[in-house]
Order: C-alpha cells, then structure tokens, then sequence
C-alpha cells in the first residue's frame, strides 16, 4: 500500500556518440521535479580494458547518485527510419496488421531485420484516412544498444527515438507556448543534428541529418592543421558562427551546409502543409552552445532561433546547483524527454 503510493522517479539516460547524459524527474502531486541530472564525456580512448561507452555511462550514474537501475534510453541516426504515412481509417488491432506490409514499401532495409513501431496520429487531412506515425529501427542497433546498457549494469524499460523524446519535452512541460505555432526542435549534437517540426503537439517532419559538432571540429582540424582534441578545445574557446577569427572563419563552410539542410527540411514541410511556415526554433544540443550560432541561424534562415529554455514549468530540487545546471541545459532536451516517459 505504502509502496504504491510513493511518487515514483523515471531516469532518461541519453548515451550520445560523444557525451553522456542521465536525467531523473519526481513525480510528486506539486508536479514534476528535476531530482538530479549527471553529463560526463564519452573518453576518446578506454580505460582499463573496457569499453569508453560502458565506462562513461557507469561513471555518469554514480555521480548523478541515482539509485534506480531501470532506465529509458534512446536510438537514432541512419538505422532509425521515421516515416508519416496515410492509411485508410481502421483500429489499432487492424493497423498491428496492416503495417508490415506498409513498412515494406516505406523502409529501406529488409523488414526481417528491422523492430516496427508505430502511432496513430490524430491529425488527418480527409476523414476516411488516417495519419501513422511508423518507425523501424534496425535490430543490430536495438541489440547493440541494449548490450551496452546491461554491460553497464542497467535494466531498460523504454527504448526510444532521439528525436521522439525532443517531442516529449516539449509536450510533457508546460511552458508558455502558442498552440497554432509552428515550432521547430532542433538538437545538434557531435555526429547527428535531430530537425523535428511539430504543430499542435503533433510531429509533422523528422529527420536526422549527419551534420553536427564533429563536422565543426573537422573543419578546424583541417584548417589549421591540428589533432582532433586541439580542435575540439578551440572551437569552444574561440569558435564563433559569423565570427571573424581563424577559427571562426574555418567554420564558415560547415555553418553554410547546416543552413542549407535546414532550410530544406523547412522548405519540404512548408510545401506539405499547404504554405504553412515555420515559426521559431527551438535550439538544443551540445553544439547549441558555439557561441552565436542561435543568432546566426535567426538570420541566415529568416526565423526566431533561441536557446531552448525547456526548464520553465519544470520544479528544480534545491540540492541543484543553478549554475552547472544552466551551462548543461542545451544537452539536456533528449534527457529530459526520456525521463518524462511514464513507465510503468
Ligand atoms: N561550448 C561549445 N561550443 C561548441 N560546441 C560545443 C560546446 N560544448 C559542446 N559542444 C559540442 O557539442 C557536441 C556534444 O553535444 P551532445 O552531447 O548534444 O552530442 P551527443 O548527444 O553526444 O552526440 P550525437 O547525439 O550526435 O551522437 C560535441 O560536438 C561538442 O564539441
Ligand atoms: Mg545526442
């Protein structure tokens, strides 16, 4: 009895190609808390014989100090396809069915090695049709994700999308927001930059493009001749999008592509719901922090771009330290989302 009503604590674990986030959120009837958010860098070489991811992600849950070992996590990247597809109305029973044979002609991988998922969306444009959300993710990835997580001692509870758990973020919080928006989530994190458009609540467009912070560090590594690891530190201490030095200006052609491929994605969407536009970005990933990228987007793309301030409508455990919370926030939206997830 006792038990039952304890408020329970969900734990989004966000494994990146290049850091490692572990968020945990309280339900309790004032709302929901952050309790405890832990990030920690995924070492370019192991240690001590194990595998860097495995490490990273045991080292990130013991010094957030979370207890629980059930965690949801997420995939992404080329081996998840996220298609919107049309079927004629019908129940959930009847689409489990039906949506085999649909995903033969919708992914491009044997159906055999894909896991099939899929979400009947409430939005159709005429009523004898319905909008299904359908993604496949490769098996491989599912099985190797799931390795490393129980390799590092963890039980899985959810397996997600990247770019679901962005989605999540935004609808489980309630901040300030304009219903009839057209909002774009874009996370950019070291190998992928996740574009999701959502209206009403509803993801229209998702897409994963393989242009992120890696690419960013490439650009200056080759410029100026340097390691990988002098690059990374550079582009944090004196990269700036639009800005004039050295490092800035090696940046250029990678801002340049970044712009195009969103452009694209917002061009596609636009054409698809009848000349409706994008309205604003919202900003997240690690590489949301190079400094001015926000206001560099806001005018190459003609569109309000800001630093996603998901926090607001979200209680803060006071044992949170503001400001290492604030510097982590833009790495943190995926996490979040995942924590969000109710499991049960
Ligand atoms: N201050 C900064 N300026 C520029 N880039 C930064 C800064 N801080 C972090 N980054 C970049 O952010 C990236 C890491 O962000 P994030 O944790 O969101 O990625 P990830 O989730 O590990 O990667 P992915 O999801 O693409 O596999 C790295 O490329 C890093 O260089
Ligand atoms: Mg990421």
């Amino acid at each position: 009895m006792f038990a039952k009503s304890k408020p329970k604590n969900v734990v989004g674990l966000d494994i990146g190609s290049h850091t490692v986030k572990v968020v945990e959120i309280k339900e309790s009837p004032e709302g929901k808390e952050l309790a405890g958010f832990a990030l920690t860098e995924i070492a370019p070489g192991s240690s001590g014989g194990e595998d860097a991811g495995t490490e990273a992600i045991k080292r990130v849950m013991g010094e957030s100090k979370i207890e629980t070992d059930r965690v949801v996590t997420a995939v992404s990247g080329q081996s998840v396809i996220v298609r919107h597809i049309e079927l004629p109305k019908m129940s959930r029973e009847e689409a489990e069915n039906a949506i085999k044979y649909e995903a033969e002609q919708h992914i491009p991988f044997d159906i055999k090695e894909v896991t099939l998922d899929f979400q009947i969306l409430e939005h159709a444009s005429d009523s004898k049709k319905m909008n299904v959300l359908l993604v496949a993710a490769r098996n491989d990835l599912i099985d190797n994700h799931l390795k490393l997580i129980q390799s590092a001692g963890l039980k899985p509870a959810i397996i997600d999308v990247d770019s679901f758990a962005l989605v999540n973020t935004l609808e489980a919080i309630k901040g300030e927001r304009n219903k009839e928006e057209t909002i774009a989530l874009v996370n950019m994190g070291a190998k992928l930059t996740n574009i999701n458009i959502v209206r009403e609540g509803v993801s229209c467009f998702t897409r994963d493009i393989s242009l992120a912070g890696n690419n960013l560090t490439e650009a200056i590594q080759n410029s100026l001749n340097l390691d990988p690891s002098q690059a990374e530190k550079l582009k944090k201490e004196e990269g700036e999008a639009g800005g004039d030095n050295e490092v800035s200006q090696a940046l250029n052609p990678v801002l340049k592509d970044l712009v195009s491929e969103l452009r694209l994605s917002f061009d596609y969407y636009e054409n698809q719901a009848l000349e409706r536009t994008t309205n604003r970005i919202l900003f997240s990933g690690g590489s949301a922090r190079l400094k001015n990228l926000d206001k560099f987007l806001t005018q190459a793309l003609g569109i309000p771009t800001e630093i996603w301030n998901f926090l607001d409508g979200l209680g803060i455990n006071s044992d949170i330290d503001k400001e290492t919370l604030t510097d982590a926030v833009p790495l943190l939206a995926v996490g979040i989302g995942l924590a969000l997830r109710r499991v049960s």
